[in-house]
């Protein structure tokens, strides 16, 4: 057990410094889609909101535990909708449990840094199958897309939701105030990027293998996956399917607002209008700031 957390956590560190993802790009951003002028601790209230979706996630359709049942009173607010164990191989099931723990420690470590009180607010989640498939424009098959039902499926979900959050982070590390929380979030930011590089290695491996229960390939999925969280973005904007690169040669780190992070994950293409992942929208200032109306000078 110990011996393979260590292979696998040298394997995600491999993937991390192979990627120089906290290279911030330089964007014009319109006002729909600009960073939120809001201070460090409210940017880093706001990646917590992403990070426990995510530990969520992978902990629930991994294990069938939330974030209290690894760390008791860690987090509070309604339960997740939705959420199942997904349909995955035993070595699989333990990597994305063990990316769900990591992600838990760096909820700790967030509290822990910023002084916060735990429990940290959980928004309200919802990790219904149909959700997946409607961010990801995968509605239309038959049988409906369901993140929940196979391996392939899942690694096809679980690619885009950890690139957003490495993006994400990519976009606000630079203007992260103060030495520890510098660091806090860099750390946070590298292994997002190392479990995105987990999960794109993995699809890459596939990339000409069809999809049970579908005859459709894993490039085509990510084809369609990335196009769809293009749109949802602000355009233009050049989301390359994670197969349509080979990993570690070229360098691919775009970044993101928050506002463009939100258009995707609430699956409205507008980051005013909660949905999707976030029924209720996320917790916290920024996100307050973010729904005040837009003043477009
Ligand atoms: C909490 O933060 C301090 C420094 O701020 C650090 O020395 C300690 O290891 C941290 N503990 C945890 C559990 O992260
Ligand atoms: C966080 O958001 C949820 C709804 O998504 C709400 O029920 C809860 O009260 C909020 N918590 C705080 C502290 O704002
Ligand atoms: C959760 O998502 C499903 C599928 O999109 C939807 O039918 C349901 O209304 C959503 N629930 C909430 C509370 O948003
Ligand atoms: C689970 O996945 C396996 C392998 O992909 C597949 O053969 C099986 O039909 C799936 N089971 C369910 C209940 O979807
Ligand atoms: C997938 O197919 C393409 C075109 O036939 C080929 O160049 C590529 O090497 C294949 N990739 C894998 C991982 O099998
Ligand atoms: C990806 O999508 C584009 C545009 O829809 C299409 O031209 C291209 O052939 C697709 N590639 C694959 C591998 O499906
Ligand atoms: C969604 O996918 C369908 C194919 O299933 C495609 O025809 C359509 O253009 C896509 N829509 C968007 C917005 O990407
Ligand atoms: C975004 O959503 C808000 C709130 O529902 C709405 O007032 C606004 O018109 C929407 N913006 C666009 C461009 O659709």
């Amino acid at each position: 057990m110990a011996n393979r957390s260590c292979l696998l956590y040298a394997f995600l560190l491999l993937v991390a410094l192979q990627s120089s993802m906290i290279m911030a790009n330089t964007v014009i951003h319109t006002p729909q889609c600009r960073p939120v002028a809001a201070s460090s601790k409210d940017k880093i209230l706001f990646s917590m909101n992403l990070l426990i979706y995510k530990a969520e996630f992978f902990l629930r359709a991994s294990v069938g535990v939330g974030i209290n049942g690894i760390s008791p009173g860690l987090v509070q607010g309604p339960v997740p909708i939705g959420a199942t164990l997904a349909n995955i191989t035993n070595s699989a099931r333990r990597v994305i449990e063990e990316l769900g723990l990591a992600t838990v420690g760096h909820l700790r470590a967030i509290v822990n840094v910023t002084l916060l009180r735990a429990p940290l607010p959980r928004p309200q989640l919802n990790f219904t199958a149909g959700v997946f498939a409607n961010i990801l424009n995968l509605s239309a098959l038959t049988p409906p897309f369901n993140v929940y039902g196979g391996q392939t499926q899942f690694f096809l979900v679980a690619e885009p939701l950890t690139s957003l959050i490495q993006y994400y982070l990519a976009q606000v590390i630079p203007s992260i105030a103060g030495i520890p929380q510098q660091q806090l979030v860099t750390g946070i930011g590298l292994n997002a990027a190392a479990q995105h590089g987990y999960f794109r290695t993995r699809l890459n491996a596939i990339v000409n293998i069809t999809v049970p229960p579908y005859t459709i390939t894993v490039a085509s999925f990510t084809n369609t996956t990335a196009t769809a969280v293009n749109l949802l973005d602000c355009a233009p904007r050049t989301e390359l399917p994670p197969t349509s690169y080979r990993v570690m040669s070229i360098p691919y780190h775009p970044d993101r607002t928050e506002r463009e992070t939100l258009r995707i994950l609430h699956g409205t293409g507008n980051a005013t209008r909660p949905g999707g992942i976030f029924p209720s929208g996320p917790n916290g200032t920024l996100y307050r700031l973010v729904i005040v109306p837009l003043r477009l000078s």
